[in-house]
């Protein structure tokens, strides 16, 4: 799940604009620099819960930029200081999210105000922008507790990053903005190239900004020509070091290469391992937990086995600081260490609800034959709903109060995964996958018992580049050092009868796939004109399929509601300045606070929703002790609804031209019953916590429908996404290659290969129920059987067919002969 009370934006309708629902206005406040007497709309935070000392960004925009789109404007940036030494720094984001806009930054140093350009690829620190975009100060201003500066930002309203493009409308009336600010000061302040940038600390947010008719000013051009300051800058030497390599070892092969130690690649890695052949698990990230050597914690864990991974309560330090931990190469959050998702994530753990295979899954892949997997799988992690090790739950009031509401209007209380069927005006408390007061989950187990023979090796630090391919038939992989330690080469697979596994995830199989010439023709193209075209794999043994489409993730609608009972934790200061009781507790024996997720989680709660087209769609609601918006912590509770299995709306992932992989089409509420859902949903969950005395709803508050909260909600992943991404490379019968939608075959291996596999959460047809870690893992428990069952690929006599368009037999020939291609339809061994 996502849960992060730093995400305390308002959210402004750019739709209908409706200010009254949000505390950040998306109307703007006129604002005239006294020095400068430009009139600027600005769009003010102010001090307070979102952000401290408060937060102004505002523009001024060329004469005609509300009827003609302007590549222009003049910007004005008020940030605050803490104090001499946190002198902080601060942004926007021109298109709104963090990644894959222009991000403009500025700081203060040595009396001058210092400003960057910069883009992101992922949530981690941004590189350094190359396109050419151009900022000249008007003024600046430095005191003790803010800096401000107003600029001219030319070719700033559309970017293009090595061919990555956006751009943001001034015709449009408003523009979608982001903001951050962060109290400490960022490293060689003086060399804005070179800077380093500790996280946003002191909020963020994303907002409709709306333009009125004082934006857009006759003076424009006369205010322009005042830009003529640029602040020079002052560097040392070249601060990048190389990345030390280790040569892959020559004459190594495997029987199993598994590209990706995630809730995939973990239990397959196990259970391939099991069976005796030779596994290599290889990961691009570093160790996490402790027990393989991870060593990220903070100062109280030190001389401990334990990491931040391992401590529960430590869980949403991810969007605190994620810097080292977060993939770059993909712009949604994903954890890029051992673990992947399971590492980094709330360990929310559920026991399927039988109908989400029924209805989603291809015959084959149903419950019943599934039920064999899901009971391995959950008596290895049983999962737990009391993760203290005396059994007892800690702040437990936000949970009381609304359970007591839902129990009033008829809602059941269930232990969760005693009846994973009923998800339907329910409600529990959490299930994590924790044991013994950590983390647990597939590095606990299925990776120990890995580990443990000798048949198995793992390579941490190692990016996988390409599988290596004839026609069909995978001989190799070629990988890079992700860092230091890392391999570097062309590892070869156990002639003939080697397979490769791709759990990389949602993006990193399908970025694999593309880079492996496997893929929609645009997007191999795509790959083609980037650094890998001279290697890639010949356009005559691409393969076509639908690899990106079929993107699904839980819709996420937060919700906000305040009661006198609720008592809120700072898991945040569990990190910097720690309650040594809990910390003790934990410490002595896995009791408290800390042993559960942050930020303290529960209840859950489930309700089914027929729609006008008669499907059933499942929503999950997450509540969490925490505000959101300008809700602040303290009373507040957000409670978050997941959209699950019946929705239909699917979005689309594709390659940049940098190797990078974005979500280009966003899968949410494309459809009026799935949004209907959203509202009902809302609507219902109101109706049932009526009786609940002195509870509050904030957001959407009393003068606010649920539908027009809905409608007028900004749909970005930023602030809609559950980080719950399935589905680019679909499980299915109706092979891609001639028009299905499927990438993979029931034995998850790629349509149009013999030994190339694809087994982690890509291969979900549609999000399920729940948080779907769980779900992930019993389908590597499965797709382990149904690989292991496959007869080993045998080669082709001489004549033998080896490829063509629907071929789905061995791609291989014996020797000497070689599989030639005769023409689209027909290779042959000659
Ligand atoms: C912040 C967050 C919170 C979440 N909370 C929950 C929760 O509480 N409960 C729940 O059930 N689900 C949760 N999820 C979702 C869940 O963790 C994911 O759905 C799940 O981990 C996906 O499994 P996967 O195997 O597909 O990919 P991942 O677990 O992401 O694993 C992919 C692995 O592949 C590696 N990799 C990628 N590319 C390469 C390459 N080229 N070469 C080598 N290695 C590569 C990555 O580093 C990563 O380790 C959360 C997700 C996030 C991001
Ligand atoms: C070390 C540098 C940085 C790191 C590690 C980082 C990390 C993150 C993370 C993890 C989030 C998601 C938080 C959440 O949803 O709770 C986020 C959001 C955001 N960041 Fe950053 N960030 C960095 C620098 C920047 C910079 C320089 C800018 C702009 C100038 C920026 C703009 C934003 C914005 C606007 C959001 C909110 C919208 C969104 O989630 O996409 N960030 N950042």
């Amino acid at each position: 799940m996502r849960s992060s009370s730093r995400f305390l934006g308002a959210l402004a309708s750019v739709a209908s604009l409706l200010p009254t629902a949000f505390a950040q206005s998306s109307t703007p406040v006129t604002y005239t620099d006294a020095g400068t007497g430009i009139t600027f709309n600005t769009w003010p935070v102010p001090a307070g819960s979102q952000t401290a000392g408060g937060f102004t960004f505002g523009v001024a925009l060329p004469s005609n930029a509300l009827t003609v789109d302007a590549n222009e404007f003049i910007g004005y940036l008020q940030c605050s200081s803490k104090d001499a030494t946190s002198t902080g720094w601060c942004g926007v984001s021109l298109g709104g999210p963090m990644t894959n806009s222009l991000l403009v930054t500025a700081w203060p140093a040595g009396g001058d105000v210092y400003t960057s350009f910069r883009y992101a690829t992922g949530y981690s620190m941004p590189d350094l922008y190359t396109g050419n975009a151009t900022l000249t100060q008007i003024s600046s201003t430095i005191n003790s507790t803010n800096f401000s500066v107003i600029f001219r930002c030319q070719n700033c309203l559309s970017w293009n990053q090595g061919g990555q493009a956006g751009a943001a409308s001034t015709s449009a009336g408003y523009m979608v903005l982001g903001w951050v600010q962060a109290f400490p000061s960022p490293g060689n302040p003086t060399c804005p190239n070179q800077i380093t940038l500790n996280q946003h600390d002191n909020g963020m947010g994303i907002f409709g900004a709306q333009f009125d008719s004082a934006a857009a000013n006759p003076s424009y051009t006369a205010w322009a020509a005042k830009a003529t300051k640029t602040v020079t800058a002052s560097c040392g030497g070249p601060t990048t070091t190389a990345i030390a390599s280790v040569p892959v070892p020559t004459g190594l092969t495997y029987d199993y290469v598994i590209v990706g130690g995630g809730a995939g690649g973990i239990p397959l890695a196990d259970k391939l391992s099991e069976s005796g052949k030779s596994v290599l698990l290889i990961e691009k990230g570093p160790a996490s937990s402790g027990r393989f050597g991870g060593t990220m914690k903070p100062d109280w864990l030190v001389g401990t086995n334990l990491t931040r991974f391992d401590v529960p309560g430590l869980c949403n330090q991810i969007w605190v600081d994620s810097a080292g931990i977060a993939c770059t190469d993909t712009d949604q959050m994903a954890g890029c260490v051992l673990g992947g998702g399971t590492a980094v994530n709330a360990g929310l753990w559920w026991k399927p609800y039988t109908l989400d295979w029924d209805y989603l899954f291809p015959t084959g892949w149903k419950s019943a034959d599934l039920a064999a997997a899901t009971s391995r799988v959950f008596s290895r992690i049983p999962g737990t709903d009391t993760p203290s090790k005396d059994g007892k739950l800690y702040l437990q009031e936000g949970f009381n109060a609304l359970a007591g509401g839902l129990k009033t209007a008829g809602w059941s209380q269930v232990t969760a995964n005693n009846s994973p069927n009923q998800k339907n005006r329910t409600f529990a408390h959490t299930a994590y996958m924790y044991s013994n007061g950590e983390r647990g989950g597939p590095l606990a187990t299925y990776l120990v018992s890995a580990k443990g023979r000798s048949n198995f090796n793992l390579w941490l630090n190692t990016t996988v580049k390409r599988v290596i391919r004839e026609g069909g038939h995978v001989t190799g992989i070629e990988v890079e050092a992700f860092r230091n330690g890392g391999y570097q080469g062309v590892l070869n697979l156990t002639s003939i009868t080697g397979r490769v596994i791709l759990s990389a995830g949602t993006f990193g199989s399908a970025k694999l796939l593309m880079r492996s010439g496997i893929g929609p023709a645009d997007q191999l193209a795509i790959v083609k004109s980037s650094t890998d075209g001279p290697t890639m794999v010949n356009n005559a043994s691409w393969i076509n399929l639908p690899v990106g489409y079929n993107l699904d993730d839980h819709l996420n609608t937060d919700t906000v509601i305040s009661h006198p009972d609720v008592n809120f934790y700072d898991f945040y200061q569990a990190w910097t300045k720690p309650n040594t009781t809990d910390t003790s507790k934990y410490l002595n024996g896995r009791t408290g606070i800390l042993t559960q997720a942050a930020p303290n989680i529960g209840p859950m709660f489930w309700e089914e929703i027929k729609g006008a087209d008669g499907i059933v769609r499942q929503l999950q609601w997450t509540s969490r002790v925490e505000g959101s918006f300008d809700t602040p912590n303290g009373k507040a509770m957000t409670m978050s609804q997941y959209l699950g299995r019946g929705a239909t709306s699917r979005g689309r992932m594709t390659i940049t031209p940098n190797l990078g992989t974005v979500v280009s089409d966003v899968p949410y509420l494309k459809d009026a019953n799935d949004k209907a859902a959203v509202i009902q949903g809302i609507v219902n969950l109101q109706n049932a916590l009526k009786t609940v005395k002195n509870l509050t709803w904030n957001y959407p508050n009393a003068s606010v429908s649920a539908a027009d909260y809905v409608n007028n909600m900004v749909v970005s992943y930023s602030n809609r996404r559950s980080n719950h991404w399935m589905g680019t490379a679909k499980i299915g019968t109706d092979d891609g290659r001639s028009g299905g939608s499927a990438v993979v075959d029931l034995n998850t291996k790629v349509y149009g290969t013999d030994n190339l596999f694809v087994v982690d959460a890509s291969i979900f047809p549609g999000v399920p129920t729940t948080n779907p870690s769980s779900y992930i893992v019993i389908a590597a428990e499965q797709a382990s059987q149904r690989i292991l069952a496959l007869a080993a690929n045998a080669p082709n006599a001489r004549y033998g067919q080896c490829g063509g368009l629907q071929w789905t037999g061995s791609f291989t020939c014996k020797a000497p002969y070689t599989c030639q291609v005769q023409n689209p339809y027909y290779s042959q061994c000659l």
